[in-house]
C-alpha cells in the first residue's frame, strides 16, 4: 500500500470513528429545529403553568434532571417505574423515595409536547428543558438547551444510591462524586447553587443540630440564630418530613444568595457548608466570588448545567424516544 493510500485509509478511519461512534456524538441546540421547532416554548409553558400552584416545581424539575444525569447519563432513566423489565427503580433509591418530585409535570410536558410533534423529543431532554425553564423563569439566567439526548431502556436503582452524593458526606467524596462524572470544583459550587431554591426536610439535616457525630454539639459551623430555629424546625423526635427553605433569604428565587448564606455560616446541608468552611479548600474562593458577583454565578452556573447535561448521552440510534416517560416502549 503506498502511502498515501495508507494515510488515506487512516483519514477516513478516523472521520468515520469521530462521527460514528457513540460516545463522541454531540448534543446540539439545533437538533429539533426541523421535528419540533416550538419544544422549549411548550416545555417553558407547562412548568410556568404549574408554578402558578406551586411555587417549589421549578426547584423539583431542576433537581430531577441532576438525579437523572448523575445516573447511567441523562437518560431519563430516573422517570421509569417499576413494570416491565424494570424491577429496581431509580425513584425508590434512598436520595430520591420520598424526595424527588415533580413527575406528574414532566408527564404533563411530555403530553403538551407529544400533541404538537408527535414521537420526536425524548424524556430525558425533556428534564434538561424543563430545568433552564424551571431556572429562568425562576430568575435565574437563561442558556441554549443542548439536545438530542435518546432514552434509556434501564433504570440503575443501585447506582443511584451510590452515584448521587448524600447530604452528610466529606466535602472529598462529594468532589470525587462530581470528578467521576466529569464535572470540576467549579462545577461542583456553581451547580450546588441550585440550593437558592427549594426545600430540605430536617431528615437530611437534623445531624447537624444537636449531636452531630456523637460529639453531644451542634455543628459548629452553623450560624446560632439560623441554628436556633432550625431546632424550632425539626425538634429531636420530631417528623423527619417536615420541610424547610434551603435559602431562606429568598425561597422561589433563583438568585445569589446561597452564596452569601454560606459566607454567613447559614448553608442549610452538612455539604453546602463545607463547600466553604472546610479549612484550604479550593471551593472557598469560588464561592467569594459568586457571592460578590452574581452574574458571574449565573454564567458560571448555565455553563455547568450544560456540562452536566452532557453526561454520557444516548445518542444516535442507541436507546429509544420513549411515548410515556415512565415506561420503556412496548413495556
Ligand atoms: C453537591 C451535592 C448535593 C447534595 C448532597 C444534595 C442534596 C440535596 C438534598 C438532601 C435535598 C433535599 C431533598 C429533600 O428534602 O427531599 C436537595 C434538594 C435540592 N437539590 Fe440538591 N444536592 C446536591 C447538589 C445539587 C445539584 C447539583 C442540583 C442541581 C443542579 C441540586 C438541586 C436541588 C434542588 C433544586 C433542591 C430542592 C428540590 C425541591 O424543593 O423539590 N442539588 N439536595
Amino acid at each position: 500500500m503506498s502511502s498515501f493510500t495508507y494515510s488515506l485509509f487512516t483519514t477516513i478511519f478516523l472521520v468515520l470513528t469521530i462521527f460514528l461512534h457513540p460516545s463522541n456524538a454531540q448534543l446540539s441546540s439545533t437538533f429539533y429545529s426541523s421535528t419540533c421547532p416550538n419544544v422549549s416554548s411548550v416545555v417553558r409553558s407547562v412548568v410556568q403553568q404549574a408554578l402558578q400552584s406551586d411555587p417549589r416545581i421549578a426547584a423539583s424539575l431542576t433537581r430531577l434532571h441532576f438525579h437523572d444525569c448523575f445516573v447511567n447519563g441523562c437518560d431519563g432513566s430516573i422517570l421509569l417505574d417499576v413494570g416491565g423489565n424494570i424491577t429496581l427503580s431509580e425513584k425508590n433509591a434512598g436520595p430520591n423515595n420520598n424526595s424527588a418530585r415533580g413527575f406528574d409535570v414532566v408527564d404533563n410536558i411530555k403530553t403538551s409536547v407529544e400533541n404538537s410533534c408527535p414521537g420526536v423529543v425524548s424524556c430525558a431532554d425533556i428534564l434538561a428543558l424543563a430545568a433552564e425553564a424551571s431556572v429562568s423563569l425562576g430568575g435565574g439566567p437563561s442558556w441554549n438547551v443542548q439536545l438530542g439526548r435518546r432514552d434509556g431502556l434501564i433504570a440503575n436503582q443501585s447506582g443511584a444510591n451510590t452515584s448521587i452524593p448524600n447530604p452528610t458526606e466529606s466535602l472529598a467524596n462529594v468532589t470525587a462524586k462530581f470528578a467521576a462524572v466529569g464535572l470540576n470544583v467549579t462545577d461542583l459550587v456553581a451547580l450546588s447553587g441550585a440550593h437558592t431554591f427549594g426545600r430540605a426536610q430536617c431528615r437530611f439535616f437534623n445531624q447537624r443540630l444537636f449531636n452531630l457525630s456523637g460529639t453531644g454539639s451542634p455543628d459548629p459551623t452553623l450560624n446560632a440564630t439560623y441554628l436556633a430555629t432550625l431546632q424550632q424546625n425539626c425538634p429531636q423526635n420530631g417528623s423527619g418530613n417536615t420541610l424547610n427553605n434551603l435559602d431562606p433569604s429568598s425561597p422561589d428565587t433563583f438568585d445569589n444568595n446561597y452564596f452569601q448564606n454560606l459566607l454567613s455560616n447559614q448553608g442549610l446541608l452538612q455539604t453546602d457548608q463545607e463547600l466553604f468552611s472546610t479549612n484550604g479548600a479550593a471551593t472557598i474562593s469560588v464561592i467569594n466570588n459568586f457571592a460578590a458577583n452574581q452574574t458571574a454565578f449565573f454564567q458560571a452556573f448555565a455553563q455547568s448545567m450544560i456540562n452536566m447535561g452532557n453526561i454520557s448521552p444516548l445518542t444516535g440510534s442507541r436507546g429509544e424516544i420513549r411515548s410515556d416517560c415512565k415506561r420503556v416502549n412496548g413495556s
